[in-house]
């Protein structure tokens, strides 16, 4: 993997409507976003020049903004057209797209009601989050400390960069540990999902996840279960007691950048990636391909 700080490469960012050289792509310390955590983003990948649910992406982007109050000066059209120039730009076929919106300069304190809002969109190479050839393997995760927000105390179901600062502390300490990554429990204890990806479990050729009121709703949960219930297998969507991790035989994470991965070790628990996890993966894989956009 490169070891070349991201404000270092070579390319183009769109910032703001026009393609700019990425190293010349920054903004002001006196950013609302900056201080204030008023910023909200994507992940999204592209498979052979085509962004799987780019219009989904773009249209969650800007929900994100709406329950952060505050709206993004570009239509989803418009950020289709920008992503599409991005990652033609780039060159790349298989890329990682990251599209970040935040508030601007013009009020510092914490109401933000005359600021512009930014939007900036780049692509990268990004292989696959895990190590593909232990993948089959698992993942071992540890528990997190924290807890996912109760929908009370934050927007919890915004793709909210602010959001994000107990992942990061929670995903530390779970390296520190030996840990590829952590799960995090909703506030009332409840399995949750994990640091950037959300958590599927299966018992007896039945899958089982958390309902997602109250984290993001994950653009590859939602495929993977679809993905389930075109082959016939039954998915329920509940709140899952951490203790009930003892019943499951297997269990994977998704997400746009974990895409479908196996889960080895939850804590005290352990599963076996087998048939059933190593279909989804397969099918997920087709299922991102262009041609299955075609077809
Ligand atoms: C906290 C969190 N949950 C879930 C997901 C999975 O979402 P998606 O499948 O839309 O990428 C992500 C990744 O973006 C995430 O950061």
């Amino acid at each position: 993997m490169s070891v070349i700080p991201f404000d270092e490469r070579e390319g183009t960012i769109w910032f703001d409507g026009a393609m700019v050289p990425w190293r010349e792509a920054k903004i002001h310390v006196l950013s609302h976003g900056l201080h204030y955590g008023s910023a909200v983003f994507e992940g999204e990948r592209a498979y052979g020049g085509r962004i799987f649910k780019s219009r989904e992406h773009s249209e969650r982007l800007l929900r994100s903004a709406q329950l952060l109050d505050f709206e993004i000066p570009f239509s989803v059209d418009e950020i289709e057209a920008a992503k599409a120039q991005v990652l033609t730009t780039s060159g790349l076929k298989d890329a990682y797209l990251r599209p970040v919106a935040w508030r601007g300069s013009e009020m510092m304190g914490v109401a933000a009601q005359k600021n512009t809002i930014h939007l900036a969109i780049a692509a990268w190479e990004w292989p696959s989050y895990f190590d593909p050839a232990t993948k089959m393997k698992g993942i071992r995760l540890d528990i997190a400390d924290y807890r996912r927000p109760d929908p009370r105390t934050a927007p919890s179901t915004s793709k909210a960069a602010g959001l994000y600062m107990i992942c990061t502390i929670s995903k530390h300490r779970a390296e520190n540990k030996g840990y590829a990554d952590a799960l995090m429990l909703d506030w009332e204890d409840n399995v949750a999902e994990c640091t950037g990806a959300n958590v599927f479990f299966i018992a007896d050729g039945v899958i089982h996840t958390p309902e997602a009121d109250r984290f993001l709703n994950g653009l590859t949960r939602q495929t993977v279960i679809e993905l389930a219930k075109r082959r016939g297998v039954r998915v329920v969507e509940r709140r899952i007691r951490p203790e009930e991790m003892a019943d499951f035989s297997e269990c994977f994470i998704t997400g746009s950048a974990a895409e479908v991965t196996p889960v080895a070790e939850i804590g005290p628990y352990r599963f076996t990636p087998a048939a059933l996890t190593k279909t989804l993966m397969d099918d997920y894989l087709a299922e991102v391909q262009p041609q299955a956009a075609a077809a």
